[in-house]
């Protein structure tokens, strides 16, 4: 199959998120099993060493009937995989990805549309005819609805499907209604089950009625977010799909977080009672200048600063920990700044048991999930999570709430910690700082008294694996089996929607 994936981040090029590992570990595994797949992504700023060096194609775009814009397409190659890098300096020549740093950009509802026609645009250009347009979240999404609405009339995608893979359901684009007709979308879809949302547009809410299939990244968050307390306001319009949203799991990159092979780490390791892991301890201990010390536990955690990730619950839990328990916490994340200050504040009163980073960095990434014993990952949603599947193969215990993909790749030991043949990590239920620290509380104490359950569990876990060959051939089996059906006919409903 010819499949065009469209994302507005990839690994290797540009990161804020899970969705970048994603858009790249796909795409690669789609590649191994034999199809023809080309990354559409934008040529952003903080990028521009890399695609300036591509061979470029320069060609128009119609994004709306007033708004034709120039467009460069860089063609490149990354490992295998054909990527393009759409450059229109308008919309990408700034520093951010989706904001300054401190605002979102208010023109991203137009510069994510430039990204989503021009990928089609492009692929008329090049007369390359794809079966399938894979769309990401918000910021490719509107690819579904020029396929549908823009190009109906046009042979050249009478037989492509359209894909829309939900990543992150809460972010939507909520935007002023002036952005419509700039973004080309006819006024008569401007309706409460389309566009509309309370006084302005809603790119996601519409887009989602116009793909030929819509997938999200486990199935848990699937039977969530057609619920009305999971599916971020949009429940009724998952429910309402013609195909009902499909949950396929995400895989792991192996050839990235190997703890045998990791060039990030000072020491590789096989296996968890490896002296290895042990090194790695203590070379972050070291590194963030905690206490050495091997038998302390250490706990960590990586993740942006954003409600979604519990660090509401998280704070109040890592104080009492400081103030009552023997153990020590890592963390790195980047966002907002208010959490930020909470953390380093902790940090200030706990220096040789506390560290912080706020940033981005890579290399500490793979450090704290080598280094650590287990991860703390309390997210309010969690569509599917990575960081929990890392932590498994290093031998990290991961300690997660029981929501989304969470509950899909972690097997909780049970109370009554019988089903130490499976069990791979610690869960807790409710949205409460006291059942975080419950469950921290228990995990802590299998840590310190009950060694041969803690090595049972490091061990089923490294031995887990989540393979992308095995999602890769789910997500062939969904497009194959769009390619069979007919269109999406996307029909103007005038019923209420019971939502306003
Ligand atoms: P989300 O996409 O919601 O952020 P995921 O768990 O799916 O959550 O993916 C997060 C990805 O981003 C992981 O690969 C994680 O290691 C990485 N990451 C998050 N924050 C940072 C950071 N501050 N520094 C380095 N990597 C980070
Ligand atoms: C999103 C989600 C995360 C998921 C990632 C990749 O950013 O928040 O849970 O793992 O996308 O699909």
């Amino acid at each position: 199959m010819k499949i065009l994936f469209i994302a507005s981040e990839v690994e290797g090029f540009v990161k804020t998120g899970g969705l970048a590992d994603v858009a790249y570990a796909l795409p690669k595994a789609l590649h191994a099993l034999g199809h023809d797949v080309r990354i559409v992504m934008p040529a952003y700023q903080i990028i521009r060493d890399i695609w300036q060096q591509w061979p470029v194609t320069e060609f128009e775009s119609q994004i709306s009937y007033y708004n034709r814009e120039s467009v460069h397409a860089h063609y490149g190659q990354h490992e295998d995989l054909s990527v393009i890098a759409m450059s229109h300096e308008k919309s990408f020549a700034r520093n951010g990805l989706y904001d300054d740093g401190q605002y979102a950009y208010d023109d991203n509802a137009y510069r994510y549309a430039v990204l989503s026609k021009a990928s089609l645009d492009w692929c008329k250009v090049e007369n390359w005819q794809p079966d399938i347009v894979h769309t990401n979240d918000w910021q490719s999404a509107l690819a579904c609805f020029y396929v549908s609405e823009h190009f109906a009339n046009d042979d050249f995608f009478a037989n492509t499907r359209t894909v829309l893979s939900i990543h992150n359901g809460a972010y939507q684009m909520h935007c002023d209604k002036r952005w419509l007709a700039e973004v080309g979308i006819d006024e008569r879809f401007y309706n409460p089950h389309d566009f509309e949302d309370g006084n302005g547009l809603n790119i996601l809410k519409g887009s989602l009625g116009f793909a030929d299939g819509v997938t999200t990244v486990s199935p848990g968050y699937a039977s969530e977010l057609i619920t009305p307390m999971g599916g971020h306001g949009l429940d009724f319009k998952y429910r309402a799909l013609t195909k009902p949203l499909t949950g396929i799991l995400n895989g792991c990159d192996y050839d990235q977080w190997n703890p045998e092979t990791d060039p990030w780490i000072i020491k590789q390791f096989a296996a968890a009672d490896d002296a290895g892991k042990a090194q790695c301890k203590r070379a972050l201990q070291k590194e963030l200048q905690l206490d050495i010390d091997p038998n302390v536990p250490l706990l960590g955690s990586i993740c942006r600063l954003v409600d979604q990730k519990g660090i509401h619950l998280l704070v109040p839990v890592i104080l009492e920990l400081m103030k009552n328990h023997d153990c020590q916490i890592a963390m790195l994340g980047s966002g907002d700044q208010t959490m930020a200050n909470q953390l380093l504040f902790i940090q200030r009163q706990y220096p040789h048991r506390f560290h912080f980073v706020n940033g981005y960095d890579v290399g500490l990434s793979h450090r704290i999930e080598a280094g650590i014993d287990a991860f703390l990952m309390p997210s309010v949603f969690e569509p599917c999570g990575l960081n929990q599947i890392y932590s498994l193969r290093y031998g990290t215990i991961p300690l997660v709430r029981e929501v989304g993909g969470l509950q899909d790749t972690v097997c909780r030991l049970s109370q009554s910690q019988r089903n130490l043949k499976s069990a791979t990590g610690f869960m807790f239920s409710e949205l409460s700082e006291e059942a975080l620290l419950t469950e921290t509380l228990r995990m802590l104490d299998v840590y310190k008294n009950k060694h041969t359950q803690w090595r049972a569990m490091q061990r089923n876990g490294m031995a887990k694996r989540f393979s992308w060959k095995k999602s890769a051939i789910q997500y062939q089996e969904f497009y194959r089996d769009l390619l069979k059906s007919p269109k999406t006919h996307h029909a103007l409903n005038t019923q209420s929607t019971g939502q306003d």
